[in-house]
């Protein structure tokens, strides 16, 4: 198992994505415990990018319920029609919040979260988790976010048994 990151030092957002993507689909492609390779991923992506909070929510059949994070405390259970996980997860599709504070819904685990982006995670069509970052900075995440971190999960859910 690659239990190193290699993280080119002084790229940009993109080079540090392809950098790291290949990385993550070796670490996941031999580990199926979706626990563990939500663990790693998690970690990862703090590892590089540094973001305020990284982590999971995971259909439990009733609402969306913490998995692996990165950062601090956050709330355990959200709810499919609330805040911007549940957004991402009935309308299945990725959503970016340049904004918390003009999001409607928006759910604080934390006051310092200024922006986010919250990515679905698939698993033969059906959503099974999200991936949710929030960052202390307005207006951190894009297009080249949602790109990578879209295929990211996709590589995830491949390589993991929900
Ligand atoms: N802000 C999220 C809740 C999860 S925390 O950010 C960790 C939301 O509105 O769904």
């Amino acid at each position: 198992m690659a239990e190193n990151l290699f993280v080119p030092e002084n790229a940009d957002r993109t080079a540090k994505y392809e950098a790291i993507l290949p990385q993550i689909e070796v670490l996941t492609k031999n580990e199926n415990d979706i626990i563990a390779n939500m663990a790693n991923v998690a970690a990862a992506l703090r590892q590089t990018f540094g973001f305020f909070w990284i982590g999971f929510y995971t259909d439990k059949g009733k609402d969306l319920v913490l998995s692996p994070f990165q950062g601090s405390l956050a709330c355990t259970r959200i709810p499919y029609d609330k805040g911007v996980c549940g957004a991402a997860f009935t309308t299945k599709k990725t959503i970016i919040v340049p904004d918390t504070d003009k999001f409607t819904g928006h759910i604080a685990c934390s006051s310092l979260s200024k922006s986010e982006i919250v990515v679905p995670i698939f698993k033969n069509g059906t959503v099974k988790a999200v991936l949710d970052i929030d960052s202390e900075f307005l207006e951190e995440f894009n297009e080249t976010d949602q790109f990578y971190l879209e295929k990211l999960c996709g590589i995830l859910s491949d390589n993991s048994l929900f």
